[in-house]
């Protein structure tokens, strides 16, 4: 049986992708700071904290004790009750773009530095680091949200440097950053009433669309920054 791994499992597109996946017949392994928000025949669920480094490694040779095929990373943070992005610089203060940075750079690298001996080791996997276009630099043409952006740049480097070290010991790996698009989700809901109806995605859209861009990953496009059609985004 295939078997997927789903890292903030607690999120709204995580939700999305563990149902796709156990409608599809997948083994999920789900890792959340949070108790279990499903029970279903195929779903191992782990709650952890992966500041917790001896609890982490322990729950990830739990999960390879049966061969892994894809892994999801899916922490973000964007807004709280307390903060919006930031629309000027003047409003750019070190508690926000540290709480974005926590959640949207140190999280996902913590996991994949525990990862990496597992994945230099498996044939054929797949990491999907749940990212978003407005981290890339190129593309920035309409500014703001300083923290968000700075914090998702600054991933798409982890993303692309952790590639490069893991194509060296494991030539069958991709490694990639991806931008789900804009989703109904609690990070998108503040802003989903400026977004057309037509690009605003369910959880379970989002998730059908990601699936099908790790089936069709290749090792060629590994470090790549890839939109949620599976075409490359300029870093
Ligand atoms: N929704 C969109 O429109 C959109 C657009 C572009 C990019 N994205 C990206 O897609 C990813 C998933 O977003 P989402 O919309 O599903 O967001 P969400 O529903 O708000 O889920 C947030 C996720 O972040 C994790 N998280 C929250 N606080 C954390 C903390 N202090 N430490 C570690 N993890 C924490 C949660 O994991 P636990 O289960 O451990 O609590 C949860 O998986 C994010 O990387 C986001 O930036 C989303």
């Amino acid at each position: 049986m295939a078997k997927v791994m789903i890292v903030g499992a607690s999120g709204g597109i995580a939700n999305g992708l563990m149902q796709h996946y156990l409608a599809a017949g997948w083994q999920v392994d789900a890792l959340s700071r949070q108790p279990a928000i499903i029970e279903q025949e195929g779903l191992n669920w782990y709650q952890l904290d992966e500041s917790n480094e001896v609890v982490l490694n322990d729950t990830l040779e739990q999960c390879f004790s049966d061969t892994v095929d894809v892994i999801f990373l899916c922490q973000g943070w964007l807004h709280d009750e307390a903060r919006q992005p930031e629309k000027a610089i003047a409003q750019l203060k070190p508690a926000q773009l540290e709480q974005a940075l926590t959640i949207n750079l140190f999280s996902p690298a913590r996991y994949l530095q525990a990862l990496m001996p597992w994945l230099f080791r498996t044939p054929n996997i797949r990491v999907l680091v749940l990212s978003a276009k407005v981290g890339s630099i190129t593309d920035n043409s309409l500014g703001g949200w300083y923290s968000y952006r700075i914090s998702k740049a600054a991933l798409n480097m982890l993303v692309k440097t952790a590639s490069i070290e893991l194509r060296r010991r494991n030539k069958t790996a991709s490694l990639v950053a991806v931008h789900p698009g804009t989703t109904a989700t609690a990070l998108s809901a503040p802003f989903q009433a400026r977004v057309p109806e037509q690009q605003l995605q369910q959880p379970a859209e989002t998730a059908a669309r990601l699936a099908k861009v790790a089936a069709a990953l290749t090792c060629e496009q590994s470090g790549h920054l890839l939109h949620w059609d599976g075409s490359s985004l300029p870093y």
